[in-house]
């Protein structure tokens, strides 16, 4: 099933068939499991030597990736601008405001245009259905540097994080507390499952994850031995949680809800008294920015269980295994033309 979901979304440039598909990153659930446990292990080990691949390095020359924001950033803009750098390329950043974008010009042609002068394309949008777009007219890669609907490049790095502190994803217990409506609670779901891990969903009425991407993980839950439920009760969500996750309770875009989301969520931050009913040695993710004192406590946040900080580092180790793994597949379907220049013997 996700084998299929991959074929979907995988064909660049909609009509050629005869070519093998690009692969794209617009979903969690765009990779198999075990397409994930690869992206992950490369990570681990761009991470223990970050010098060691350079795809985007021919010589004197680099290569570019389109770094596109719709919305504010600074952990993705810096973790890509970086980790492209480590990889020998060049990052082409577009601040919010700065493109044509579907505005005055349609997401189609700007593939079309991007796909002949970067190596892949990172974007930052609003609805995924712009990011799909992208990718049916591109036959460089496209990756979801988070849309509406979902953060894929966060969740390498927090599944990372998880085995760095675990040794394994597998089988463990992750408790997402919060707006289980939005984009991290559905990449947790999806991302999750495919890592065999149970996660846990639990979000205020109203604030309730979306049926059809609960469906979609426990499908993919049953393949890998993992589970994903919907908890109405934090401390139901947390009891004997190995990882205990929340997230801003106002979105990029939601600000002008900020007084009747604080009323909604009230009872779901996460305190040390929370965090107390976890296991001993559970840890504490956020993806970041975060607010202390509304959803999640300063001693929770900067306390001895927090792993904020390494999971932010690793978002640029997991994004660049993404990327090498991602052009290895769009180098072995191209056939229409190497913009590359000549790689001296
Ligand atoms: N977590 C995250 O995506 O951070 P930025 O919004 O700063 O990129």
């Amino acid at each position: 099933m996700t084998d299929a979901l991959t074929a979907d979304h995988a064909r660049g440039a909609g009509e050629d068939s005869s070519r093998p598909a690009v692969r794209h990153f617009l979903k969690d659930s765009d990779l198999s499991p075990a397409e994930q446990a690869e992206v992950l292990d490369l990570a681990a080990a761009l991470k223990a030597a970050p010098h060691s691949r350079t795809p985007l390095a021919h010589g004197d020359a680099r290569e570019t990736v389109a770094v596109i924001f719709d919305k504010t950033s600074t952990r993705t803009r810096f973790s890509f601008a970086a980790g492209i750098a480590e990889l020998g390329g060049q990052a082409l950043i577009v601040n919010p405001g700065e493109s044509q974008i579907g505005h005055k010009e349609s997401v189609e042609d700007t593939a079309r245009i991007l796909e002949r002068t970067v190596s892949a394309i990172v974007w930052r949008t609003f609805g995924q259905a712009g990011l799909e777009t992208m990718a049916r007219f591109s036959r460089v890669p496209v990756v979801n540097a988070l849309s509406d609907e979902f953060h894929p490049c966060q969740i390498l790095a927090d599944l990372l994080t998880v085995r760095e502190e675990f040794g394994t994803t597998a089988g463990r217990t992750l408790a997402y507390i919060g707006d289980a409506a939005n984009n991290m609670a559905s990449s947790y779901a999806l991302g999750g499952a495919l890592a065999g891990m149970h996660v846990r969903l639990c979000g205020p009425q109203g604030y309730r994850p979306d049926p059809a991407v609960v469906e979609e993980a426990q499908r993919i839950a049953g393949e890998t031995g993992g589970s994903v439920a919907v908890v109405d009760e934090p401390r139901e969500a947390v009891s004997g949680a190995d990882v205990v996750a929340t997230d801003t309770w106002v979105s990029m875009g939601q600000e002008g809800q900020k007084s009747e989301r604080a009323g909604a969520f009230e009872g779901f931050r996460v305190t040390e008294e929370l965090m107390a009913l976890a296991r001993p040695e559970a840890v504490f993710l956020h993806c970041l920015p975060a607010y202390r004192g509304v959803e999640v406590d300063a001693d929770v946040i900067d306390g001895s269980r927090s792993r904020v900080w390494d999971e932010a580092e690793n978002r640029r180790h997991a994004q660049k295994a993404l990327l090498v793994w991602l052009l290895q597949r769009a180098e072995a379907s191209s056939s229409f033309v190497d913009r590359r220049p000549e790689v001296s013997a």
